[in-house]
């Protein structure tokens, strides 16, 4: 049965959540849930804003169905081209035969990728500034390459003020009834996982995200209708605020987060030495992760949130705790840059992680490592213990 929600007058919510994905792009872990949002705008002529998962195409095309109460489809509009927004397209192409696709060129290309036939004839393809006008909207068209994928396009209704962004502003978890921002409590219940989609799904692209940012700050923006989560009425720049921060790698607060990898606890040892010596130096909100048993996406989203990092790894076959291994270099592939870093190894009889984990720190940008690894050998003795808080003195000094 359809459900749907009014966003303005003429513009419907027909996108729906999925509560029962574990793996969202097969890798990243959603307790919560994700939503697939999808907008329905009633002017004179129809205008579908991107299609839906597979996971949620039942109900995405009941509410479809619904809110044109009989009439016909006559654009959808294909911002973003990846599955979870257009696995129903060919759906909804064959039950509203009428409907033009409005995309990118781009877009318009993998739609011949993902998809058996030739949908030319009924694709109007728009650029930069293009705009369509259905009636009493005039949309207009913001080439929004590489957030996420080079196809990319944002919808910008000219009329009410809506920017349709695309996976940008999205956020993972699932939609509770409540469809805007303002009734929820996005910072307490959310602000993680908006911090984990963004830094894990477009953090590599902080440079084109904010040649999106430059775009938008030309437009009068009243509302953010994003592919995922929340839909934005108020606050908006709070929001904006939080993607200038991480689209540029600033660190989000002055904050430690310490990150253990250890086969017997021995390095944890050393991580909880130090965490206590930064609380005693009034260092407070110091986080302190497992990294073989908090997934990399939440740690990735914590690297982006903090401005000093610790990084404490047994050696492991002769290189750094897989775990920890992992976690770098995901690190390093989501570009994180302008961070502070301390370094704690440990090795048995060939303390190797230390300098492994410098080593692809050293290839980041921005990135300072402090001197002075601190290494143990199997466990921390009394001079590894001063060496611990030499290390934490000089990051709560830092942020003093
Ligand atoms: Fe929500 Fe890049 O897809």
């Amino acid at each position: 049965m359809y459900c749907v929600q009014p966003v303005t007058s003429d513009i419907l919510y027909v996108g729906a959540s999925d509560r029962r994905l574990s793996l969202f792009e097969n890798v990243y872990p959603i307790p919560r849930g994700v939503s697939y949002n999808a907008y329905l705008v009633l002017d004179e002529k129809t205008v579908l804003l991107d299609t839906a998962d597979h996971a949620v195409s039942d109900r995405f095309l009941e509410n479809v169905e619904h809110g044109l109460n009989g009439r016909m489809l006559d654009y959808v509009v294909v911002n973003h081209m990846e599955p979870d927004h257009c696995a129903t397209l060919m759906d909804v192409l064959r039950r509203w035969p009428e409907a033009q696709i409005v995309a990118s060129a781009k877009a318009i290309a993998m739609i011949g990728q993902f998809f058996e036939g030739d949908v030319s004839a009924r694709a109007t393809v728009v650029k930069e500034g293009d705009t369509l006008a259905t009636g009493r909207h005039t949309f207009a068209f913001v080439m929004a390459p590489m957030v996420h994928w080079p196809e990319v396009m944002v919808t910008y209704d000219t009329t009410e003020k809506i920017l349709f962004s695309a996976d940008a502003f999205g956020t993972f978890g699932a939609l509770n009834g409540n469809i805007f921002a303002d009734q929820v409590r996005f910072e307490r219940d959310w602000l993680d996982d908006a911090r984990r989609y963004y830094t894990n799904i477009v953090g590599k692209y902080g440079p084109q995200v904010q040649a999106l940012l430059k775009k938008a700050a030309g437009l009068d923006i009243q509302t953010i209708c994003p592919l995922h989560g929340p839909i934005w009425r108020r606050d908006l720049g709070w929001f904006l605020e939080k993607y200038q921060t991480w689209s540029t790698y600033a660190p989000e607060e002055q904050a430690v987060a310490i990150f253990t990898g250890c086969v017997y606890g021995h390095t944890d040892n050393a991580a909880e030495i130090v965490a206590n010596r930064l609380a005693e130096k009034g260092v407070s909100n110091i986080a302190l992760y497992d990294v073989a048993h908090t997934h990399v996406s939440d740690l990735v989203g914590e690297a982006f949130r903090c401005s000093h990092l610790v990084f404490a790894a047994s050696t492991y076959n002769a290189g750094i705790f897989t775990p920890m291994e992992t976690l770098l270099l995901d690190l390093k592939a989501h570009n994180l840059q302008n961070r502070t870093i301390g370094l704690i190894e440990n090795g048995s009889w060939a303390a190797m992680s230390g300098k492994q984990m410098r080593e692809i720190l050293e290839s980041m940008k921005n990135i300072t490592v402090l001197e002075g690894t601190v290494s143990l050998k199997s466990s921390v003795k009394e001079p590894q213990r001063q060496a611990l808080e030499a290390l934490a003195d000089a990051i709560a000094a830092e942020l003093a």
